[in-house]
């Protein structure tokens, strides 16, 4: 088979290589990918959110099954388009991919399946807004651009004042263009927060093993938000008792209602729930594997990748029993120094010996004479398996040590929190 991977990120390259290993892949290409894509897969330079173009490429070239990885992509209507040349996917199509596209969609859904999350207001102008946060009594309030906003365009206000900033900034100053012409207001949540990747395939879901993002740029989740510096899993806060709640009263109801929508989610659809007192709520839904969950959730999985995305498009994921390895996984995510604000970019990464550690590179990219160096804010993230979660966590941070390039960085605490909790 001829596959392609649509993006660039440490997601993708983690993707690769569980594609990789099936032994009827005859040939992957990335579009665009990355520099460490480039061992296993022939990187094409057309941008992730060219659809016309990637449907043209794909067609000349043979392509039998893509994976649009990336949230653009998918909210652009990548698989529509893909399949309406031929050619087979894994993701869902346009109006699925609104469940992460749109948040007012994905609130409305809730609401009307009785799936629960935060409470909400939509508004549609600034004034509305502005004037329902002038007589708003409770801080913290979280305010939410609707569309696509790079991960940024959720703001944590802690009084009315930066409630307002955030709503001007989202609807009169249009810092994230039209995703901010809709908000959505919505309550605090307190809790351990929780990512459960799943398969589905329109009538059944199979969650992955769970995982525990670390969003914030600095140690102890001080600093700004940022794509995600690193991942344990599965996450301790997540216990069986919870997974079968969160089947019944979140996973199910999710898929039922997309179906019911007669919008069929097939793909990968990402739950982030958040452990509240009042039991688990979702705080957002994706339509892809998460970026970093992806690179240490997937070195887990024992069953086939390909073969399970050929059983979602097909919709035989009941047919499959999907194994997974009974180790812990952690990923540390070197970034460049500044990240996610200002950083420089093209400097030279020194790789020493990393042993039996993955290296998933994001933002790379390789030179002429084949030397990597840094092309984005998340650089590298390292994965290490362990039989303990210490023991996964120190092969991370034992092989990140290994790498270097100019003002590199990395949290230092990823899978604190989450080694005390089994302690307890
Ligand atoms: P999102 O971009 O939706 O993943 O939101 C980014 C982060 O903001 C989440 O990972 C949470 O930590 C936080 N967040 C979003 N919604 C809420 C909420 N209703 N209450 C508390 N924290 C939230
Ligand atoms: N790591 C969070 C995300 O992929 O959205």
């Amino acid at each position: 088979m001829t596959l392609l991977i649509i993006g660039s990120g440490g997601r993708e390259h983690a993707i690769l290589c569980a594609l990789a290993k099936n032994k009827s892949v005859k040939k992957i290409y990335a579009c665009p990918g990355n520099g460490g894509m480039a061992g296993l897969a022939e990187c094409v330079p057309i941008k992730a959110t060219e659809i016309d173009q990637i449907r043209a490429f794909a067609t000349e070239h043979g392509v039998d099954f893509a994976i649009p990885a990336a949230d653009d992509p998918l909210c652009l209507g990548a698989v529509d388009a893909l399949e309406s040349a031929g050619i087979r996917c894994f993701g869902p199509n346009k109006a699925a991919a609104e469940i992460e596209g749109s948040k007012v969609f994905a609130k409305n859904l809730m609401k009307k399946y009785r799936i629960p999350t935060a409470a909400y207001e939509v508004f549609e102008t600034s004034g509305e807004a502005l004037a329902y946060l002038e007589a708003c009594e409770t801080f913290p309030a979280v305010i939410k651009a609707d569309g696509l906003a790079l991960g940024k365009g959720v703001v944590i206000a802690q009084n009315r004042a930066q409630a307002a900033a955030a709503v001007r900034e989202m609807m009169e100053d249009k810092k994230f263009g039209a995703s901010g012409s809709r908000i959505v207001v919505e309550e605090f949540l307190t809790g351990p927060e929780v990512s459960v990747l799943s398969f589905a395939d329109g009538q059944t879901l199979v969650p992955m093993v769970s995982s525990m993002d670390h969003k914030r740029a600095k140690d102890n989740d001080q600093g700004l938000n940022t794509g995600g510096m690193g991942v344990v899993a599965p996450n301790p806060f997540y216990t069986p008792e919870i997974a079968a709640r969160c089947r019944e009263t979140i996973f199910l109801p999710t898929l039922r209602g997309m179906a019911a929508e007669g919008r069929p989610f097939r793909g990968c659809l990402y739950f982030g729930l958040m452990l509240t007192p009042h039991g688990p709520k979702v705080i957002e839904y994706n339509c892809r594997f998460g970026d970093p969950e992806a690179q240490a959730v997937l070195p887990l999985l024992e069953t086939d990748l390909l073969e399970i995305m050929l059983a979602v498009r097909t919709e035989r994921l009941h047919t499959l029993h999907i194994r997974w390895k009974a180790q812990h996984a952690c990923c540390v995510v070197l970034a460049s120094g500044g990240y996610p604000e200002k950083y420089r970019t093209g400097l030279p990464i020194t790789l020493g010996e990393t042993g039996d550690a993955l290296l998933f590179h994001a933002g790379t990219r390789r030179l002429e004479d084949g030397r990597a160096v840094t092309a984005g804010g998340r650089v590298l993230g390292v994965t290490a398996l362990g039989n303990t979660l210490p023991e996964a966590v120190a092969a991370a941070y034992g092989a990140a040590g290994r790498i270097s390039f100019e003002g590199a960085f990395c949290r230092k605490d990823i899978g604190r929190r989450a080694i005390a909790a089994k302690a307890e």
